[in-house]
């Protein structure tokens, strides 16, 4: 459904993110997790088209209708509350709207047909009959005929009850008026939806009901949330911003955190064998020492000596390369060429 390649965006000398090569897939709902300004509404604006990348490029499916809810888009408060909602299918709403516009339009030359131009009137007529014909089968094809009855279904979903539904939107409050620009956004039965922290504002029930309707939804979607259990009951995957780039995990925000640390926590190890001592003698970087283990039969006091000894000492552990994989030992091994060598501190000692 939409493919990055080698997306990056920078704000003069800040880079928020780059080389981001990504595909995401109909039918799989990504959570955009981050920390405050560390990118996500960006990107999303990029994946909407709403700004230009700085490098690379996203491609959407041809024809893909998009539904995107920003974080500053606001409403005419004087437009009908589900008549704004209906609004979300563009389609279906233009053309219900010139079926109206016609209908309203015969009644009037009707009116004239009886005073004066007889014959304009009819070949006027036969235009319009072609034309609403061409509307009922756009209609039909787009199960227009249920859109209010759909959005209607929605609003109520969102805490905006039947009685409102024909009311102007300055009657509700800021918080409901939000709700009906998310309302607005599912109703428009998209291929992609861009949803940039749809859960704000919304009361726990709302949530819940929000979170039924996105595990129904059959295209793709992108949701930025800070509501990590929302997160968990909605996304099957998660975009993480971070270290200047966007890495997609698999699972919800919990899978994929857990996924995300076993990763960080290999890296070090990875690290530390790349930057073992070389042949050109210059030290390694000493990596830090695991925590002592909470099960030693040490005293805390022991334990805590330990550890800073530990921190203090150079840390090139003097085992034979066997015992310290036994003891799965991340220290140094020792250096012909250095004196201070030591058992390690932790296991081999
Ligand atoms: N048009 C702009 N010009 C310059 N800097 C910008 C612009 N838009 C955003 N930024 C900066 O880019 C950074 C990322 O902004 P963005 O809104 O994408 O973050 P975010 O991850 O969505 O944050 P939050 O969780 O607070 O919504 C911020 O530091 C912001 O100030
Ligand atoms: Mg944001």
């Amino acid at each position: 459904m939409i493919a990055t390649t080698a997306l990056g965006k920078e704000y003069g000398a800040r880079v928020l993110f780059s080389g981001v090569s990504l595909q995401l897939n109909a039918g799989s709902r990504y959570g955009l997790v981050g920390a405050n300004g560390s990118g996500k509404s960006t990107f999303m604006r990029l994946l909407a088209g709403d700004e230009e990348a700085s490098e690379g490029t996203v491609a959407l499916v041809k024809r893909a209708r998009v539904g995107v809810l920003r974080q500053d888009r606001f409403l005419d408060d004087g437009e009908i509350i589900l008549d704004l909602a209906m609004r979300g299918d563009a389609v279906v709403w233009n053309a219900l709207t010139e079926q109206r516009r016609i209908a309203d339009s015969a009644g009037q030359s009707d009116a004239a047909h009886a005073a004066d131009a007889a014959h304009a009137a009819h070949a006027a007529h036969a235009a319009d009959a072609g034309r609403m014909a061409d509307l009922e089968d756009q209609i039909a094809a787009h199960d227009g005929y249920t859109l209010e009855g759909r959005s209607a279904e929605v609003l109520q979903g969102l805490g905006i009850p039947t009685a409102v539904h024909h009311a102007p939107l300055g009657t509700l409050s800021g918080g409901f008026k939000l709700r009906v620009l998310l309302a607005q956004v599912l109703v428009g039965g998209v291929d992609i939806l861009l949803l940039d922290e749809p859960t704000n504002h919304l009361d726990i029930l709302t949530i819940r009901w929000l979170e039924k309707f996105l595990a129904d939804y059959a295209g793709c979607a992108v949701i930025i949330s800070h509501d990590q259990r929302f997160l968990d009951n909605v996304t099957s995957h998660t975009l993480d911003v971070d270290y200047g780039t966007i890495t997609l995990l698999s699972g919800g925000y919990s899978k994929a955190m857990v996924e995300k640390a076993a990763v960080s926590l290999r890296a070090p190890r990875t690290r530390s064998r790349a930057s073992a001592p070389s042949s050109n003698g210059s030290a390694p970087r000493t990596p830090r020492p695991p925590r002592p283990r909470a099960a030693s039969s040490r005293s805390s006091a022991s334990r805590s000596r330990s550890w800073r000894r530990a921190r203090a000492a150079p840390r090139r552990c003097a085992s034979s390369p066997s015992a310290r994989a036994a003891a799965r030992c991340w220290s140094w091994p020792a250096s012909a060429s250095r004196t201070a060598t030591t058992t390690c501190w932790r296991t081999c000692r």
